[in-house]
């Protein structure tokens, strides 16, 4: 497994090459997540030091922080009629580029803003690459406080593991940026991502689940040569 060092080596490098696929005027998507934090801040370098004209609509409220801090001019999708190019990272990427998101409990607003995207660059390092969707991540639902043990019985009634989010520096759940909570459904291997996807957002409850399936455009993977350097894969 590589070190620390060198996976945010591999997240920074495809971080920034996404942002130079921005051209001027663009509507951007702006991901949550540490590898889209990069992302961010080279987009910000580009709107100061080269006249970068954009609009980054944030997914999340850790991304509008960060869009105001590296001086990004930031809307929300009633002050755009498209979005031209959406850049997020990801947990898991199947060789179909399917993805699972979620793990900052962002993905609502991340698939409103990248489904909309003529472009969905997906940025992520090599360790986010699997066979089968769902065999290392759970797939995070945000759901609606008063829905959440039914939901859970629901999962379970799937073969499905549900776990409730519990935040780490605050006593109780994880609420989202929306004040739903999130549940954690593990299944072990996802056959068919796309009927999951439909399966778990008709539960009653589930505001929306973390599979992306055929949204993304475009993955930058960021991997290791043999010689210790970091190259970026690019898949379409
Ligand atoms: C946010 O909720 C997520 O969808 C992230 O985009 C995803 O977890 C990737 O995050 P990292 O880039 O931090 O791994």
């Amino acid at each position: 497994m590589p070190s620390e060092d060198l996976t945010r080596d591999m997240k920074r490098t495809v971080g920034i090459e996404a942002a130079r696929m921005v051209g001027q005027g663009d509507v951007v998507g702006l991901g949550t997540g540490s590898t889209a934090e990069f992302m961010i801040e080279e987009l910000g370098r580009r709107v100061r030091e080269e006249q970068l004209d954009i609009v980054g609509i944030p997914t999340s409220f850790d991304a509008s922080v960060l869009a105001r801090g590296n001086g990004i001019p930031a809307g929300t999708l009633d002050d755009v009629d498209r979005v031209d190019i959406a850049v997020d990272g990801a947990d898991e990427v199947d060789p179909a580029m399917n993805l699972i998101k979620g793990r900052g409990a962002a993905h609502l607003r991340e698939k409103i803003v990248d489904s909309m995207a003529e472009r969905f660059i997906v940025i992520v390092d090599e360790s986010k690459l699997v066979q089968w969707l769902g065999t290392k991540s759970p797939v995070p639902l945000e759901v609606l406080p008063m829905a959440v043990r039914p939901v859970m019985r629901a999962v379970e009634a799937m073969g499905g593991e549900p776990v409730l989010r519990m935040a780490v520096h605050k006593d109780g759940p994880v609420i989202t940026d929306q004040g739903n909570m999130v549940v954690d459904a593990r299944f072990d291997g996802i056959d068919d991502p796309g009927e999951m996807e439909r399966t778990l957002n008709n539960i009653p409850g589930i505001l929306e689940n973390g599979l992306f399936v055929g949204l993304a455009t475009e993955v930058l993977v960021g991997r290791i040569t043999g010689e210790g350097r970091i190259e970026v894969e690019r898949r379409t």
